[in-house]
């Protein structure tokens, strides 16, 4: 089956996704104030839209529990954009129809650049928790932010880490020729440049499932370490297939692979072990023993992913803004949140003329025993 649009929001509303009727939603009235969400809710990555409902629902429950905001009620609506490009531009159009104030999302950063255009050209505010890509904030777009870190902050953490840790000689690259994907990829080799050899460096597309071809020259290759820059749902995959012809160095990859325990490393098992990831430091964030612990008690006992403090965040921040700027007006909550400071799980939130946030850092992550664990800053 094709997945359109029509299709995707049909399934949607039938799963309680599709866009709920408020008495007299949108902004400037005076019924609820509608937060969007928007990201691959469906498909691969689901385990990412998860990520994004429940931390926007976790914020949107504790404001409503204090009465809202501006004495309004709060309700989100998502939308599902399967991690396609394509059809971001469409859950973005459907999230402007239905008058939201704020969106938490996209996801990937193939799809949030396309969708945060959208909102921002119709005065909607979009914060994503998770699109690392330096063009999201690079572009200046006054009602754009993301509380994640940036590509050109992670590339040099894994190429540092591989020249100056590891010591390789002989590094490949692989990606799956996405704006995160291949954009990452194309940094690590920048940052590698004059100091470690890069003998292989190729994309497949992000829907490619049998990788013997590009397996069989990365085994030719015989480097010490190789890159991936994808996601999670390509990365199992290319690693057990990996393992399973006998390649033995050890896959770096990015946020994107980073922290699923279910839909990366339990896939793969034993063929994990000494996996290396870049990611921001979430054990030295100050809250977010305390968040993983209140996200367990709220879900039934359910793991958060990666970017579900982040998702928190990312609403808690779109709430307190529209306090802050006593308005659900989008330019005057663009401008309270470039202004503000906030104090959440990730540490203090504040904003720089871009968009991008003021704190963080990446660390260098391995698994070990099953699980990620820092292994380097
Ligand atoms: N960091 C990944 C992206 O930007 C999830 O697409």
């Amino acid at each position: 089956m094709r997945w359109t649009p029509l299709i995707v929001a049909a399934l949607l509303a039938a799963a309680g996704c599709g866009p709920k009727d408020a008495p007299a939603g949108g902004a400037g009235d005076a019924g609820t104030v509608k937060i969007g969400v928007a990201g691959p809710v469906t498909g691969g990555q689901a385990k990412n839209g998860e990520d994004l409902v429940d931390g926007t629902t976790m914020a949107m429950e504790e404001w409503n529990a204090k009465g809202g905001v501006l004495g309004r009620k709060i309700e989100i609506v998502v939308r599902d954009d399967m991690a396609d490009p394509k059809l971001a531009p469409v859950a973005a159009g459907q999230l402007v129809d239905q008058k939201v104030v704020g969106v938490v999302g996209h996801f990937n950063s193939g799809s949030t650049i396309p969708a945060s255009e959208i909102y921002n050209n119709a005065g909607i505010v979009s914060i994503t928790p998770a699109s690392t890509n330096e063009f999201v904030t690079d572009r200046k777009l006054p009602l754009v932010f993301r509380v994640c870190g940036r590509d050109d902050q992670q590339s040099p953490a894994a190429a540092n880490y591989i020249a100056d840790v590891m010591k390789a000689k002989r590094v490949a690259i692989f990606n799956d020729k996405t704006a995160y994907g291949k954009g990452l990829a194309d940094g690590v080799e920048r940052n590698l440049k004059g100091r470690v050899e890069v003998v292989l460096s190729e994309g497949f597309d992000k829907a490619e499932r049998n990788f013997r071809p590009y397996l069989s020259k990365l085994k030719d290759a015989n480097v010490d370490v190789w890159f991936f820059g994808g996601i999670f749902e390509q990365a199992a995959p290319l690693l057990l297939q990996a393992r399973q012809v006998g390649i033995t160095a050890p896959m770096m990859s990015g946020d994107g692979v980073h922290g699923y325990q279910k839909d990366f490393i339990d896939k793969v098992g034993a063929g994990a072990e000494g996996t290396l990831t870049t990611f921001l430091n979430t054990e030295g964030a100050p809250g977010y023993a305390a968040f993983v612990a209140r996200y367990r008690a709220r879900f039934e006992g359910k793991e958060p992913g990666p970017y579900a403090m982040y998702s928190y965040s990312a609403a808690s921040i779109l709430l307190a803004g529209i306090e802050q700027a006593k308005s659900t007006d989008g330019v005057k909550l663009g401008a309270a949140i470039h202004a503000g400071t906030y104090d959440l799980p990730m540490g203090k939130v504040t904003f720089d003329a871009k968009g991008d946030v003021n704190s963080g850092g990446y660390v260098v992550w391995v698994v070990k025993g099953g699980r990620h664990t820092v292994v380097g800053k």
